[in-house]
């Protein structure tokens, strides 16, 4: 306690020591929006005009939101403080701005606020947008600010280094639409919390350290990027409920087998390139065989070719793109595609694909198949067709590439030793002469 009021203290003083003469005006004024970008400022304008609607005062030198002047200006529906060095927040200082829809906070010092162990910023009434980036905030400081955020739409906690997201976390904001958490460190995501958030469409957990994603029931969702983590297992839970999602983005994961989907869902892109997905079991019998309880459910992995398996388990009839580069696929079962009804874009390049085992494989409304072996030095050759042979996919470009990579080395190699051999032979004509000499 003694601490936060020296702390206000020098806020005070630091205010007082560093006001603005009235006639040097720092911020450029237009149409009751004020610029005040990179200017050094200190401290929060006092001289604006009182109906100014939007004031940009990021890339300034402000460590603090002190009580006023900021509810001075009733009509502000914009506030810009990003790139600042705030630490420091009045509590209550928003709760009766009532026209103020976003307020911009990223990448600032708020860690520092939470650790101070206020009660939080307070109400923000109408705010729909609050960016709270790249502020080193980790497990339950987002709460300080989000607590009593009702209008709450956009919020972004990119870039900091939260570890889990409790199901307390966004009790205070129900009518959040999107959430971005991409490049934090989130491990566990507890059971309910986001369940509570009827309208959450939209959310980004790209580039964080999720392992398994087990039981899957956000229908509401319908844009989900769980891109760059190290998900190794992607799971729905058994239910006949429809599913909203229609983007699902999972390449650069560690996934071992095609994912389990809900059974009713509006799915159109699917991405899970750069994964280690297998379709099909290299051999049934004792690989595994530990675990098979729990992969008998999951469709196209373990079960080889001949055992029947439960089709409806997988409908992806409104799927139109598929992308399953870089990925362990060997083979792939007869029925795959069967549900993909309205496929018009795969991609299947990087894989171990050997051959079309049965060559009914019916891919039907294809109009772009990327079945390329890339190697190395660059070389590609992609394949857009409209019906797929499976010889068009098939190893002869492969042969010949190896053919031309051994080449290669052979003779970089010939190269450097002729290149080799020829310097010692300089160096010791060099040395048999110095000697004589
Ligand atoms: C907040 O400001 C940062 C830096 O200026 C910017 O990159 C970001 O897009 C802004 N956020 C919103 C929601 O506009
Ligand atoms: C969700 O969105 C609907 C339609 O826009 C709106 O009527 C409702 O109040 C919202 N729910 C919440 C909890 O914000
Ligand atoms: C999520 O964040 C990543 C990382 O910056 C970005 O590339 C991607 O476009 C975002 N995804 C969505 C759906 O907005
Ligand atoms: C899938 O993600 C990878 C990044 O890992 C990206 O290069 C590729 O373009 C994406 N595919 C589609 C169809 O968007
Ligand atoms: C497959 O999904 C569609 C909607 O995408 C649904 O109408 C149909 O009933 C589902 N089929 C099965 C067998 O669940
Ligand atoms: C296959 O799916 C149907 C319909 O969803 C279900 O009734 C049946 O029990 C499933 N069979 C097996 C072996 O899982
Ligand atoms: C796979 O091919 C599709 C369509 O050609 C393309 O959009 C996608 O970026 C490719 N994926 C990768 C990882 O290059």
């Amino acid at each position: 306690m003694r601490l936060y009021i020296i702390f206000l203290l020098s806020v005070v003083n630091g205010g007082m020591s560093n006001h603005q003469p009235a006639e040097g005006m720092p911020c450029e004024m237009a149409n009751l929006q004020a610029f005040c970008h990179n200017k050094d400022l200190h401290q929060i304008p006092r001289e604006l005009h009182p109906n100014v609607n939007k004031i940009d005062l990021s890339g300034n030198l402000i460590q603090s939101i002190p009580e006023m002047p900021l509810p001075f200006y009733t009509s502000l529906q914009c506030l810009d403080l990003s790139s600042n060095q705030i630490s420091f927040i009045t509590p209550g200082v928003f709760a009766h701005m009532t026209s103020l829809l976003e307020i911009n906070l990223s990448n600032n010092n708020l860690y520092e606020l939470a650790q101070i162990g206020t009660e939080g910023i307070g109400l923000l009434p109408k705010v729909e947008i609050l960016d709270l980036s790249h502020n080193s905030l980790y497990n339950g400081m987002a709460e300080y600010f989000i607590k009593q955020a009702p209008a709450l739409r956009y919020l972004s906690l990119a870039g900091n280094s939260i570890i889990m997201i409790s199901h307390e976390m966004f009790q205070g904001s129900p009518s959040l639409v999107e959430i971005d958490l991409q490049s934090n460190i989130i491990m566990e995501i507890e059971e309910g919390a986001f369940e509570t958030l009827l309208n959450l469409s939209r959310l980004n957990l790209s580039m964080n350290s999720i392992t398994c994603i087990s039981d899957f029931s956000l229908r509401q969702l319908e844009i989900l990027d769980l891109s760059r983590n190290s998900i190794e297992s992607f799971h729905t839970t058994e239910s006949d409920d429809e599913y909203s999602l229609r983007c699902l983005d999972l390449s650069e994961n560690k996934l071992l087998r095609f994912p389990v989907f809900p059974k009713v869902n509006k799915l159109v892109t699917l991405n899970l390139s750069k994964n280690l997905i297998q379709l099909t079991a290299e051999s049934s019998h004792n690989k595994m065989d530990y675990m098979e309880n729990e992969w008998l459910d999951a469709p196209f992995y373990l079960l080889d070719q001949k055992q029947s398996r439960n089709k409806s388990s997988l409908n992806l009839s409104q799927l139109v793109y598929l992308d399953l580069s870089y990925n362990e696929v060997k083979s792939i079962p007869d029925e795959f595609f069967e549900s993909m009804l309205s496929l018009q874009t795969l991609n299947l390049s990087k894989n171990c694909l050997q051959t079309f085992e049965n060559k009914n494989v019916q891919i039907s409304n294809i109009e772009h198949l990327t079945c390329q072996y890339t190697q190395n030095f660059g070389y590609q050759e992609e394949i857009h067709i409209g019906n797929i042979r499976p010889e068009d996919c098939e190893k002869e470009d492969l042969k010949k590439i190896n053919f031309l990579v051994i080449l290669t080395v052979v003779l970089v190699l010939s190269v450097i030793i002729i290149g080799v051999g020829s310097f010692f032979c300089f160096r010791r004509q060099n040395f048999s002469q110095q000697f004589k000499a």
